[in-house]
């Protein structure tokens, strides 16, 4: 068939949207810099992005300074290969050599060790029981350096409660539509979707979905502690006075207001 002949739909590059959507590499790189110096004083070096996927924030991070170099794993092939066609491509090979993928499981890869694990976009989540969660978490203690920091991402509020919530946000020519299909109170599974809608009517339904376990920030900060951190953090994002949503900064925080619908970081510190 002709490309013209093609919906929109059909000739859409999924993780090309995914990248456009829900991620920002240049703000995660800021952040997982600030959570290490707020814990140590000085600079990171290694990175190890676990869940990996396109692996946007590694290429990122050995881009934005000479010393950095950066471990991605990830148990799909697929959003990797995307990744070397369409990330590792556009980097120098001086950059490119300090850059190492792994395709495997996060709890199977065991060094070299980082200054600095990041888990991005809730992918810990997969992980639905405390005993596998812990497992998770003694691996990524591990496999930090004696000085090191896991730095976690975690979503919540009133919001994510409700079964077939879907929100819409326009982009350059598309629509990304984040829909929370179910939600079970007994177990706290949530079954999320992210679709993508063309102005021609074509759509790309359920171009990602994730069966994930709405965890809360006192079970995973009590799971990083027995799983050995000496510190958790939270960094709960400020809001705007102007427009009263997220400013996008994230501060240390002990206690914050029941925001319907909050982002936050949560750091585990070795
Ligand atoms: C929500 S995406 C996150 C991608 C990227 N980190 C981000 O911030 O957008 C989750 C990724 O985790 C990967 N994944 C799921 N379970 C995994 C596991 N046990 N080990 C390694 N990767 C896993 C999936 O293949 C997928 O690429």
């Amino acid at each position: 068939m002709a490309n013209n002949k093609k919906t929109l739909a059909q000739q859409a590059d999924k993780y090309a949207m995914y990248l456009d959507s829900v991620q920002d590499p240049g703000h995660e790189v800021d952040f997982l810099n600030k959570a290490f110096k707020h814990a140590y004083g000085r600079r990171a070096e290694g990175l190890r992005e676990d869940f990996c996927g396109t692996y946007a924030v590694c290429c990122e991070w050995v881009k934005s300074k000479k010393r950095h170099h950066a471990i991605g794993v990830d148990i799909d092939p697929e959003p990797l290969a995307w990744g070397k066609r369409n990330n590792e491509s556009a980097l120098k090979q001086t950059q490119v050599k300090r850059l190492t993928l792994l395709q495997d499981d996060v709890r199977n890869v065991a060094g070299p060790k980082a200054d600095v694990i990041a888990a991005q976009n809730f992918s810990f989540w997969f992980f639905k029981t405390r005993d596998e969660l812990r497992t998770y978490f003694r691996a990524a203690h591990a496999n930090l350096k004696d000085q090191g920091v896991l730095v976690t991402d975690m979503m919540g509020g009133p919001q994510t409660f409700e079964e077939g919530r879907k929100e819409r946000r326009r982009k350059k020519g598309f629509t990304y539509v984040w829909e929370q299909a179910r939600f079970d109170p007994i177990t706290h599974d949530i079954l999320c979707h992210i679709h993508f809608e063309f102005k021609d009517g074509s759509r790309l339904k359920r171009a990602f979905t994730y069966a994930w376990r709405l965890w809360s920030i006192p079970e995973v900060r009590e799971l990083m502690d027995e799983a050995g951190f000496t510190q958790t953090h939270v960094y709960w994002e400020g809001t705007d006075p102007d427009t009263g949503e997220g400013d996008n900064r994230y501060r240390r925080r002990k206690h914050a207001p029941c925001d319907p619908a909050w982002i936050s970081y949560v750091v585990g510190v070795k």
